[in-house]
């Protein structure tokens, strides 16, 4: 690529996003705690929905020190909602790293940077180009669209030979005068102007060295070699009642939801077995006196980047007065007895269930 093909694209993004306004609250901002936190919250979160999380984060939490002191329930309470909840735990962790072990001092080289727990290439190359105007490019989805598009690249990005060439060529497009005003507006560029469905190619400031749109085909770019699997899952989850109390227990298994709260449940194999599992696979010993369950919910579903989770509700009332000692063992070992009117405020729950809980209490 000659210099001036470099510095065209350069031009033509950085003059792009001097012209298009994209408002955000990290935009411009210089504290490396709060543009770490943005990032965290961003790693697979829209701006949208990021947005207000950012803003009661910062409110809470106004530096590293006040996130460090945090208790890691509410924390996780707070995140409620985004998913992906080792980010949050990663955030207690590495806050506490810099508040104790670094004296508050946010580290301010890339290096350093990238060993954070919770940040990786990209998040580190937008920690340290934006706090400290260091040369990293910031390589993700966004990018692999615009320069596949661009260049007309055929690689296929879910190849680690095709990663590291993407990211050869970001590096070397990154303006080093200006790589957190470049870094931002590559991002902004692919969220709003080279969109994954109908990019807006007739406003579109590379438009005329668009490879991709000579060949009439942006819509081809970036090749994948394949579609991520789903891995279907199927819960049924059980609210249990006793007078105005429930159970709920808190998730230790090593997966996504490992810290936040759950009603007891089975796991199934199908939506079938879902909707017909009855009182005996939930009390293989004999169903306890006094106990009903309820119908099943409709059916709540949520999509994951490698998962697909379908669950249903069900209550299960025991008896007030009912000694329920079965609420030690099995799927209710563990588990700890709490007001239903309470639940919301004081549990982080997955998404799943708090998207039922919306609609049920
Ligand atoms: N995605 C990740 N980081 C971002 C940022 N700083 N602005 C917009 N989108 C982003």
């Amino acid at each position: 690529m000659s210099e001036e093909e470099v510095s065209y694209f350069r031009r033509a993004l950085l003059g792009w996003a001097a012209q298009t306004p994209r408002p955000m609250p990290w935009k411009g901002e210089k504290d490396p705690y709060k543009i770490w936190l943005s990032e965290v919250i961003l790693q697979q979160t829209r701006v949208e929905q990021g947005m207000p999380y950012y803003e009661k984060f910062v409110k809470a939490y106004p530096d590293s020190r006040a996130l460090a002191g945090a208790p890691e329930d509410e924390v996780l309470k707070m995140w409620e909602g985004l998913g992906y909840y080792s980010r949050a735990r990663n955030l207690l962790q590495t806050a506490r790293h810099i508040a104790f072990d670094r004296n508050g001092v946010f580290p301010d080289k890339y290096g350093d940077i990238r060993s954070l727990k919770g940040v990786g290439d990209y998040t580190a190359a937008a920690i340290a180009s934006f706090a400290f105007n260091l040369p990293y490019p910031v390589v993700d989805g966004n990018v692999y669209r615009v320069l596949s598009r661009y260049f007309a690249l055929d690689a296929a990005t879910d190849l680690s030979s095709s990663k590291k060439m993407f990211a050869s060529l970001a590096g070397k497009l990154l303006d080093p005068d200006r790589p957190g005003a470049f870094n931002q507006a590559i991002m902004d560029f692919g969220a709003l102007c080279c969109t994954p469905a109908q990019p807006d190619c007739g406003n579109c400031p590379l438009s005329q060295r668009c490879l991709a749109l000579v060949k009439g085909t942006p819509a081809d770019y970036p090749v994948r070699l394949k579609k991520t699997a789903k891995k279907e899952r199927f819960f049924l989850f059980l609210i249990v009642r006793r007078g105005d109390k429930t159970l709920v227990r808190k998730r230790t298994g090593k997966d996504i939801w490992k810290g936040l709260y759950e009603f007891p449940n089975i796991e199934t194999g199908s939506t079938a077995e879902l909707s017909e599992t009855d009182i005996k696979a939930i009390f293989p010993e004999g169903t306890p006196k006094g106990v009903l369950l309820g119908e099943p919910s409709d059916f709540c579903r949520q999509t994951l980047t490698h998962r697909e989770i379908t669950a249903v509700f069900r209550e299960l009332v025991v008896p007030e007065n009912s000694p329920a000692n079965f609420i030690r063992d099995g799927i209710f070992s563990n588990c700890i007895e709490t007001d239903l009117a309470e639940l919301k405020k004081k549990f982080a729950f997955p998404v799943i269930i708090s998207g039922f809980l919306k609609k049920f209490v």
